[in-house]
């Protein structure tokens, strides 16, 4: 049986000879962000579903595919949609993007994602720069044999998210005149949203937002050693003394008016970023 290296190799090896490898940036376009990558420029997309050993996109508001092109003036490799943990998948499985990227040479890594407010300071719409991160998903993408040639076998997770990049969005969102957040995300493995007393829990632990995604992918590239900044866009809140019904019609049309402006976030600063990144 083939080995999940050897599977993703191949994959990375049908992309490659599509795209090339020069995107250093990549770019993991969440609900609703997913639509919006308007401003790339010279675009070559790769449609997941070709791609040999890749899982298939089941939910509204991902689109599944690879875009490669320029954006802030940088090449920049896009995932549009993800793969979920509750579709289906391993966990294992939903990072195989994620290293797929990695072996093109992507080094830094921007993620989006729609996750539900517990902060009660945040609100609908809101952005919220990931400064840290919870895994109450129940796996990790790392069970199993170490790929040593892809990262250490315990890696340090003590600084997950770049305080350079987190910095350096805040500094965009201001020239853009632009509210940013930063908190703690939690993610969890969903699809049932979160009962009042998980969400009084959830604020107990210390998170800020509560999500099904971000999780594997991001604990895959701290192991590829990428520098990694991520965006969730507050869709709704969770306030476990006046809860509010919320499906996913909403989430998705909260995300897709939050999304100019996150995009505008992202690639003012795929623009500062140092043409070595
Ligand atoms: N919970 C979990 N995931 C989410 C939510 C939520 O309230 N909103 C958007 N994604």
């Amino acid at each position: 049986m083939e080995s999940f290296k050897d599977k993703v190799i191949q994959a990375t090896e049908f992309v490659r000879a599509r795209i090339g490898d020069r995107p250093r940036i990549g770019l993991l376009a969440g609900t609703g962000l997913g639509d919006s990558v308007g401003s790339l420029e010279k675009v070559t997309s790769v449609d997941y579903g070709r791609i040999p050993n890749f899982p298939v996109s089941t939910v509204p508001g991902h689109r599944g595919r690879f875009l490669s092109g320029n954006m802030g003036g940088k090449p920049v490799l896009v995932m549009q949609g993800r793969f979920h943990y509750y579709e289906g998948y391993t966990i294992k499985e939903v990072t195989i993007p994620v290293r797929v990227m990695q072996l093109l040479g992507v080094r830094t890594f921007i993620l989006s994602n729609a996750a539900g407010g517990i902060n009660p300071l945040f609100d609908t719409g809101d952005i919220m720069l990931i400064t840290d991160h919870i895994n109450l998903t129940g796996g990790n993408p790392l069970i199993g044999p170490n790929v040593d040639e892809w990262g250490p076998r315990f890696p340090d997770m003590s600084q997950v998210y770049d305080r350079k990049l987190v910095a350096i969005a805040e500094e965009a969102a201001i020239e853009d005149g632009l509210r940013v957040q930063k908190g703690v995300y939690v993610g969890l493995p969903g699809p049932s949203l979160e009962t009042r007393a998980e969400i009084r829990f959830l604020k107990t632990i210390g998170a800020d937002a509560v999500g099904f995604s971000t999780i594997p992918e991001v604990i895959a590239a701290a192991h590829g050693g990428m520098a990694i900044l991520a965006f969730s866009v507050i869709t709704n809140m969770n306030l476990p003394d006046n809860p509010m019904p919320c499906g996913l019609e909403e989430i998705i049309a909260a995300a897709e008016r939050t999304a100019p402006r996150l995009q505008a976030i992202i690639e003012r600063v795929i623009a500062k970023l140092d043409a070595t990144d």
